[in-house]
């Protein structure tokens, strides 16, 4: 009847089913314009419902203007209100399924499995047992004040950084402080140059937001300064100075300081990315670049690697001269963070349970990280060399004569092993072919045995070395 079929057991009562019906029968052009509906008596009698659903159905139609109901005449279909279905449908594109992988070195991965849940869940509990109420309302775009607090004195201690807490601005991590930053600072069609090789994530972010890109090149020792070229258009340089991303160098003091001299010479805001410096296996975490011009370094920090990356915390530290300009996009952007895990975070670096967790993790990795050099050794021999900084959750390893493209790329994943060639963090292609990027952090020592012994086979059976 009508073309309306009820389903007596879905959760959506009778009323929105039949209101349903109607709406899109005279959507779609099946109810014409000036048509008349049956009586709600009719039309109940022949649905087999109470007239009170349908009555319902109808006050939502005529609310919606779908129909018209005047008193004493029949409630008909209202004017032009038909809407022609577009022809082809939609597909999803890119969504990637799940997959595992015989060998695993996708990089930036923490080790989800040493992660102490039941501590998080004690945190968590804790803390939104005793937040206020108020910290149930709208909060603030900078993030919690003992966030914050916390934060600060952790730099402190763990880099020797000093940060006012007035100056720490929570983000949803690394990702979301460089969207908030390139809609602060890209304007009128500024550049960001941008180390190359770098993060194509971080890439992405400011390309995404229409940002010009000059790709400045990197070396053993990180950003090659002699490069740096702006001729006044630049807005931003987007440095990882404490362990390059993706070939690990430390970035030396002298190129850090003609990297403050050319941030002040051509009014630039020098972006330091500081994602995975809690992890350094041979002596003391690097300092900051932040701390040499703290008016004209943002430093970008984030509990992606030294936590989880669900968690989404990160922060920046800013400059006075950008807060406020900072405050007023946060707050109509994505308006603030929640409350809950920010205070949970809060008391797991007040109770120095967060540093604990770090020292732990840090001997963890610094002994998978070994692990890897010596298989590397065991099943390549000499033929390969490491890149870069004893630090962070991947390494970098170049093998002369090899050629690490995209093609490479993807055979190695159809046979089951997920590996990056640095190439892939390329903007400027064909410089660092040879090298690849193994991600070893959430591998166990065997784990890491095993798929260096998968990945020594297929580079062996597919790949000659050329010289
Ligand atoms: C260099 C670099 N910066 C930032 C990020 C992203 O951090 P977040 O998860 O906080 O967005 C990554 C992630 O792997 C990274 O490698």
């Amino acid at each position: 009847m009508w073309g309306i079929e009820l389903n007596r057991r879905s959760e959506l009562p009778l009323w929105r089913q039949i209101y349903q019906s109607l709406r899109d029968r005279t959507i779609n052009g099946k109810l014409k314009a000036g048509e008349a509906l049956p009586s709600t008596r009719e039309l109940a009698k022949e649905l087999n419902v109470s007239r009170n659903s349908v009555c319902q159905a109808y006050d939502m139609l005529v609310a919606e203007g779908f129909v018209i109901s005047r008193q004493g005449a029949p409630t008909r279909v209202a004017e032009g209100l038909c809407v022609e279905r577009l022809s082809g449908s939609v597909t999803y594109e890119n969504i990637e399924p799940v997959r595992t992988f015989a060998a695993d070195f996708r990089t930036g991965r923490p080790d989800l499995r040493q992660f102490p849940r039941f501590l998080w869940q004690q945190m968590l509990h804790k803390t939104s047992g005793e937040i206020q109420l108020e910290r149930y309302g709208y909060t603030g775009p900078q993030g919690l004040p003992e966030l914050r607090k916390e934060i600060s004195s952790w730099l402190f201690r763990n880099r020797g950084l000093t940060a006012d807490p007035q100056d720490v601005f929570i983000t949803a991590g690394a990702t979301h402080a460089l969207h908030l930053i390139a809609d602060l600072l890209c304007v009128e069609g500024r550049k960001v140059l941008m180390e190359d090789p770098c993060h194509t994530g971080m890439l992405r972010t400011f390309h995404n937001k229409g940002c010009p890109i000059i790709p400045i090149p990197v070396d053993e020792q990180g950003l090659q300064t002699e490069y740096l070229t702006s001729e006044g258009t630049a807005c931003i340089v987007y440095v990882t100075p404490s362990h390059q991303f993706p070939l690990g160098g430390i970035l030396p003091a002298s190129r850090r300081a003609s990297l403050i001299r050319f941030a002040r010479e051509n009014e630039v805001y020098i972006v330091e990315d500081g994602y995975d410096s809690e992890f350094r296996y041979c002596g003391e975490p690097i300092m900051p670049l932040h701390s040499m011009d703290p008016q004209r370094v943002i430093y970008v920090g984030t509990f992606s690697k030294a936590l989880f990356p669900a968690l989404r915390i990160g922060y920046v530290i800013l400059p006075r001269q950008l807060q406020k300009q900072w405050r007023d996009l946060r707050t109509y952007a994505d308006v603030q963070n929640p409350p809950f895990e920010q205070a949970a975070l809060a008391e797991l670096l007040r109770t120095r349970k967060f540093d604990r967790y770090i020292q732990k993790m840090r001997r963890i990795y610094g002994e998978r990280r070994r692990v890897l050099l010596e298989s590397l050794n065991q099943t390549f021999g000499s033929g390969w060399c490491a890149y870069g900084d004893a630090a962070g959750l991947h390494l970098t390893v170049k093998f002369p004569g090899m050629r690490f493209d995209d093609a490479f790329r993807k055979n190695c994943l159809e046979s089951g092993i997920s590996i990056t060639p640095v190439e892939h963090h390329c903007i400027q292609k064909e410089r660092h072919l040879n090298k690849l990027l193994i991600g070893y952090g959430h591998l166990e020592p065997e784990e890491i045995r095993n798929s260096i012994r998968l990945l020594y086979n297929f580079i062996n059976s597919s790949y000659a070395v050329t010289g």
